[in-house]
């Protein structure tokens, strides 16, 4: 619970870096819309972490664009904008703030044992780790503990993060006192794997289903597929174990029993991929009619989003400040320089010389 509100809390966001995929939503996404109704919810645009690997102009002035875009995914998804504070990250200063109070609670070795940020330097194409990606987890700290949430749902590969922040929070607490409740990471299922069948789906590897894709898009995308390579025609058993095509229906596909009689067709050769991969493309459609509805009505309304970013944004900044006050109050940081402004003040009071004079 929080003390103020009395009602639990819960965090997350996204980096604007690009548009959401059916990755994001199996990943991170349906768990925020399912826990939405039993928290408080803050959504941040996470453009302070977007600097850590894509630090140029370029990219900095594509971040309104973005932000609106990833807002609007997130709508559309289902996140109900009433239940949900929708921020801007670089727009919260104290954030900044807390990320240097909280980086004392952590070892550098800690951090650079990290694999998650040796990925993102590789795949970045950086040769040595900056000082802010080093940092990347301490900053993804100060937003959990900024609104004090308990509840972080997020992808697996965010997950030590999230570990990492509870570690933070708990050094700080028996450090200087109770100030922040443990965030609990929220982790379930794997990641998605990409329409080409490797790894997971990232827009960077081109092997995504955007949640903005129109009909002809998924359409063209699904038929394109990676499945079973040794398959070259309908009548020879195929491999439903990591076929990708079977994932999505996994994923997606709601009729458990009709995937069940594909699968067993398409292991005795009686299936071809076509057959199957239009049930694919139907059960998409399925998935995604109620996200499009969402998506159109938001965007009908321009400026609903910026709105929404603003009021939200509003409303962090006020949270982020008593956060930042107990932090520093605990910590006697306040009372340092409560001490010397006072005696300053008492000296310029007594009307004596001007500082410098002894
Ligand atoms: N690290 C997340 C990502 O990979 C984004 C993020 C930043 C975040 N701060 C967060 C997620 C706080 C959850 C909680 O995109």
């Amino acid at each position: 619970m929080d003390p103020i509100t009395g009602q639990p809390r819960l965090l997350t966001g996204d980096r604007p870096t690009g548009l959401l995929h059916l990755g994001h939503y199996i990943g991170s996404m349906r768990h925020r819309v399912a826990l939405q109704s039993r928290y408080e919810c803050f959504f941040l645009v996470a453009d302070l972490h977007m600097l850590t690997t894509k630090p140029g102009k370029d990219d900095i002035l594509k971040i309104a664009e973005l932000a609106r875009a990833i807002v609007l995914d997130n709508l559309a998804a289902g996140l109900d904008p009433q239940r949900v504070t929708f921020y801007l990250q670089s727009a919260v200063h104290e954030v900044y703030e807390l990320q240097l109070l909280l980086s004392g609670m952590i070892t550098v070795e800690r951090l650079q044992q990290l694999p998650t940020l040796k990925d993102m330097a590789r795949a970045a194409g950086m040769e040595q780790m900056p000082y802010n990606l080093l940092g990347y987890p301490v900053l993804q700290a100060a937003d959990i503990l900024t609104p004090r949430a308990h509840v972080v749902p997020v992808g697996k590969d965010n997950e030590s993060h999230v570990e990492l922040a509870r570690q933070i929070a708990r050094r700080f607490n028996n450090a200087y006192g109770e100030v922040f409740p443990l965030p609990e990471p929220y982790v379930i299922g794997d990641a998605l794997v990409g329409t080409d069948g490797q790894a997971k789906m990232s827009k960077s590897l081109d092997n995504a289903i955007f949640l903005s894709d129109d009909s002809r898009t998924v359409h063209r995308k699904v038929m394109g597929m990676y499945t079973d390579p040794n398959r070259i025609r309908a009548d020879i058993p195929g491999n439903v174990e990591g076929n990708p095509v079977f994932a999505y229906h996994d994923a997606f596909n709601p009729d458990h029993a009709a995937v069940a009689e594909l699968k067993a067709r398409y292991r005795l050769g009686q299936v071809g991929d076509v057959e199957v991969k239009e049930s694919l493309y139907t059960a998409l459609e399925t998935f995604l009619a109620p996200i499009r509805e969402r998506r159109a009505r938001f965007a009908d309304d321009t400026g609903h989003v910026d709105e929404l970013l603003f009021e939200g944004t509003a409303r962090t900044r006020e949270e982020a400040g008593r956060t930042l006050l107990a932090a520093k109050q605990a910590m006697g940081l306040t009372g340092v320089w409560n001490r010397i402004s006072r005696a300053a003040e008492r000296r310029r009071k007594k009307g004596a010389g001007a500082a410098g004079v002894p």
